[in-house]
């Protein structure tokens, strides 16, 4: 495997090293919205793919820069079922961005036009940071996450990957229509937990201003909007995963 994208170097920005002469170059890390060098071989191509699913699932994700919302803001004292609910509530979001991830993994994978990939780079890696945070949100309130995120990535991978093969206008189609969903839901969740919770309200409002402006730039790519039926369709899975999610 050549390298993904957390040891990928960027030749030009070398800079000599100060102590071993100037043979030797000091390389900044690529960053995570720079578009990603695409002469990988199949078995690379895999490994890769393998790499980000099992650190989604199970692992830690690489995450942009930014700071998580939730820093500085002080512990509510909610109740016991209150704190439960909540956390059952962001055990949903972060299930929710392990689709998120699935989708534009799969998408990425088979998206036809480079331009396509890399313009959705950076909203991948920002679904990341809220993958981040929901989880340490959801521990924080004495909760845990869901057993059905490996079966979750699994098939939003799938969706994704036929998505991208339907052609990059549908696929971003479905990134946009998929955003706008999100939104609506983080909507309802913003008016279902405590006021007093600002840690939680700090980490759902980032995510809502992040997913507009994903939904945004997959319409700025080429979105089509997509026909009523695949929107209703979209709209019953998120139920019946909320609904599962909130339980198991
Ligand atoms: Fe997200
Ligand atoms: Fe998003």
């Amino acid at each position: 495997m050549r390298g993904s994208e957390w040891i990928l170097h960027e030749p030009s920005s070398g800079e000599a090293h100060p102590a071993r002469g100037p043979h030797v170059r000091l390389y900044q890390p690529m960053p995570l919205d720079r578009p990603m060098p695409r002469d990988y071989t199949p078995a690379d191509s895999l490994l890769i793919q393998l790499d980000h699913a099992l650190r989604t699932v199970f692992g830690r994700p690489h995450v942009t820069e930014r700071q998580d919302p939730a820093d500085g803001l002080p512990e509510a004292e909610l109740s016991d079922a209150e704190r439960d609910h909540v956390a059952r509530l962001m055990r949903i979001n972060h299930s929710g961005e392990v689709c998120a991830q699935a989708l534009y993994q799969g998408q990425a994978l088979t998206a036809r036009l480079p331009g396509v990939r890399d313009s959705m780079a950076r909203a991948a890696a920002e679904e990341n940071d809220h993958l981040d945070w929901c989880e340490r949100r959801v521990h924080e309130l004495g909760g845990r996450l869901s057993l059905l995120n490996p079966l979750f990535y699994a098939g939003s991978f799938v969706i994704g990957a036929v998505a991208g093969l339907a052609g990059d206008k549908w696929s971003l189609g479905f990134v946009a229509e998929t955003e706008r969903q999100v939104e609506r839901h983080l909507d309802e969740h913003l008016a279902e937990v405590p006021a007093a919770d600002a840690r939680t309200h700090a980490v759902l409002e980032q995510m809502k201003v992040d997913e507009i402006g994903h939904a945004t730039k997959a319409v700025e790519a080429g979105a089509a909007a997509l026909p009523a039926p695949i929107r209703d369709a979209m709209r019953l899975t998120a139920k019946v995963m909320t609904t599962t999610v909130y339980r198991v």
